[in-house]
């Protein structure tokens, strides 16, 4: 596969979690990183990001990405763009559908009138496996139809259109990734908002018990965020475009997620408790992804077990807990 070098690039919302660990990825591979982040309060934004990767020297911009044509010398500067900003609460789209229709939408249509003119080959959109919905064949590949569930689905469907119909008439590249659950070092754990898995992790980490809804059943995939930054960086250097699901071949009942955390802290324990209301009508129930596309395009791979990856999760609060919780 022909990979071209990256000199340096543009992250949009790299203060949150997965841009908290690919700006260092990024960094490690000698790349100079540029930061813009409006330091939402709803999403996964934490000061201690911003402290770490200010201590490596990248340089950090705090603003919109709607804003962009305020720091003209960075799209200068910049050959490519990975664009993560956005807000991820699913029950927050149905509470806030503008902040999240803004947020996921409006901002990058803005951000993509603004790069007219600069000479940027390559953008990377994360978006999200929710975009699906709840899908009767599995494992759902990218041909399955579109049919959110939530408003932050329909937000981050139609920002991906929006790529696909830009990057025709700016002529750059757009790879657009389908995330399933990504975990790691920095997620949001402080409250139940933003994933299943960061409440799992900030009730091991205060010795609570995890709630889990139903009988717990339903399986979910995990990805290791290591191992997400690095197909990131290959989407960026290989000669692809297109839309790609990313996640784990490997799926888990939550029950066993929950089993497996407990394990790291047997202080935890796990209850059962009837499915809320309101998240049944935005459940997309048991949900397995193929990933072959991104396998085999993108030289995707799973290196961190679930196990592995979820201990060093644990490890990383125990240290730095102040900063979350
Ligand atoms: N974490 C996951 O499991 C997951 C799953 C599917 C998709 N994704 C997608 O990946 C991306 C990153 O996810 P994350 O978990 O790091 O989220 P996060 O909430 O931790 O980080 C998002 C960052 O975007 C910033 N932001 C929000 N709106 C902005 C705007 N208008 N301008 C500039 N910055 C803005 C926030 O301040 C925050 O720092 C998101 O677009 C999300 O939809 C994540």
């Amino acid at each position: 596969m022909k990979t071209k070098k990256i000199k340096s690039v543009l992250i949009t919302g790299g203060l949150g979690f997965i841009g908290l660990n690919l700006s260092q990825f990024f960094i490690q591979k000698g790349i100079e990183v540029f930061v813009l982040d409006s330091k939402n309060e709803n999403s996964g934004y934490n000061e201690f990001h911003l402290l770490t990767l200010k201590k490596k020297g990248l340089t950090i911009i705090e603003g919109t990405i709607g804003n962009i044509h305020k720091h003209r010398e960075i799209l200068k500067n910049v050959d490519s763009v990975v664009d993560l900003a956005g807000l991820i609460g699913h029950l927050d789209s149905m509470k806030n559908p503008l902040a999240d229709i803004e947020n996921n939408t409006v901002e990058h249509i803005r951000f993509l009138e603004n790069i007219k003119g600069f000479k940027i080959s390559k953008i990377v959109y994360t978006s999200t496996r929710q975009v699906y919905g709840k899908q009767e064949k599995m494992p759902v590949d990218e041909n399955a139809t579109v049919k959110p569930l939530d408003f932050n689905g329909i937000n981050k469907y139609s920002t991906e259109s929006y790529y696909s119909i830009y990057s025709k008439h700016l002529n750059f590249d757009v790879v657009i990734l389908r995330l399933s659950n990504i975990y790691g070092e920095g997620m949001h754990i402080r409250d139940k908002r933003l994933s299943f898995l960061g409440w799992f992790m900030n009730r091991i980490i205060t010795n609570n018990p995890i709630e889990i809804f139903g009988d717990g059943l339903n399986v979910r995939d995990l990805l290791y965020v290591g191992d997400l930054v690095n197909t990131i960086y290959n989407s960026l250097v290989m000669d692809v475009s297109g839309i790609f699901n990313v996640g784990s071949d490997k799926t888990f009942t939550l029950k066993r997620i929950a089993e497996i955390l407990v394990d790291l802290n047997p202080k935890s324990s796990i209850i059962y408790v009837p499915f809320p209301d309101v998240l049944k009508n935005i459940d997309i129930g048991s949900f397995i992804i193929d990933n072959s596309k991104a396998k085999n395009l993108l030289e995707h791979r799973e290196i961190v077990s679930i196990e592995e990856g979820l201990k060093k999760t644990y490890e990383y609060f125990q240290k730095y807990k102040g900063y979350y919780l």
